[in-house]
């Protein structure tokens, strides 16, 4: 019988996942199943041991369960000890080990799919919400010149940059009408795309030939445009989520699926 693994979330109907890791499955020779579980929100917990009770191997976690996933494991990676969040588990004796993925596949459609090389640049990321805090440890790793998150409320960021200990000397913290200089790398990781909120940010922060990224997909969002009309390279997060799934896939099987045609599969859909 095939491996069992799922993605959990509320509502998770929309999930791309099942039809990423089939792929993977298919690609590698793989034999995994890998389903959409509707976990109750008050039931998230319940429904993951019941996943383990059942023979699962692993599951992939999303909105809005990641920081109760993150509570419930047993033992926990660094990226996701920094993340405070947990988007992929493993089920080994007994165990439920936590994983993050998310920085990892965010680093990997930049530097592997995109071609912009991190290392030495200046990176801005704006918000400090649960989406970025879970991808800043994978980024400043990469060794940028320079890191500023900037937040609505400034206290988020504070925080954030606060909790870096092993990167003191980088990270800063700012509103967005703070903000001064230019930036090479520029990340969305506030959620304004879903309400079409444009972000007070000013049209300087857009250095030549910066790469603005948001990390959501599926349409432009006002970050988006404003960057694309500052003459910046721009992507959305749709890379991200194919290469976090390859990631969490690793993670679980050992092997590491091409990424690229699955990208391209899901941009034609
Ligand atoms: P997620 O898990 O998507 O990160 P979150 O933890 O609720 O969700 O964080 C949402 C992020 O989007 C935060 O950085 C939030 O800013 P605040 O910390 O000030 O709340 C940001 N955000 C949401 N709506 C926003 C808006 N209208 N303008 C600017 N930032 C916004």
């Amino acid at each position: 019988m095939a491996d069992k693994y799922a993605v959990i979330g509320n509502p998770v109907a929309h999930s791309k996942s099942p039809l990423i890791h089939a792929e993977f499955s298919r690609q590698t020779g793989q034999d995994i199943s890998y389903g959409r579980i509707l976990a109750p929100l008050d039931g998230f917990e319940p429904t993951v041991r019941g996943l383990v009770e059942q023979g699962y191997q692993g599951v992939n976690i999303t909105v809005p369960f990641k920081v109760e996933a993150f509570a419930l494991c047993d033992a926990l990676s660094e990226r996701a000890t920094a993340a405070g969040a947990v988007n992929t588990l493993m089920f080994a004796g007994g165990k439920i080990s936590g994983d993050n993925t998310d920085g990892a596949g965010l680093v990997s459609d930049i530097a592997n799919n995109l071609k912009v090389v991190l290392q030495g640049k200046r990176i801005l990321l704006l918000g400090a919400g649960g989406a970025a805090q879970g991808v800043m440890l994978p980024l400043m790793q990469q060794q940028p010149a320079a890191f500023m998150v900037a937040n609505r409320t400034i206290e988020k960021a504070e925080r954030m940059v606060s909790r870096q200990a092993g990167f003191s000397h980088l990270p800063r913290a700012s509103t967005f009408a703070g903000l001064q200089g230019e930036f090479d790398i520029i990340i969305n990781a506030t959620s304004t795309g879903l309400t079409e909120t444009a972000l007070p940010i000013a049209d300087s922060i857009f250095a030549e030939n910066c790469l603005a990224y948001d990390m959501m997909y599926g349409r432009e969002t006002p970050f988006m445009k404003q960057a694309r009309e500052n003459g910046a390279q721009v992507a959305d997060g749709l890379g991200m989520l194919v290469e976090q799934a390859a990631e969490a896939f690793y993670s679980w099987r050992g092997v590491r699926p091409d990424t690229r045609p699955v990208i391209a599969l899901l941009r034609s859909l």
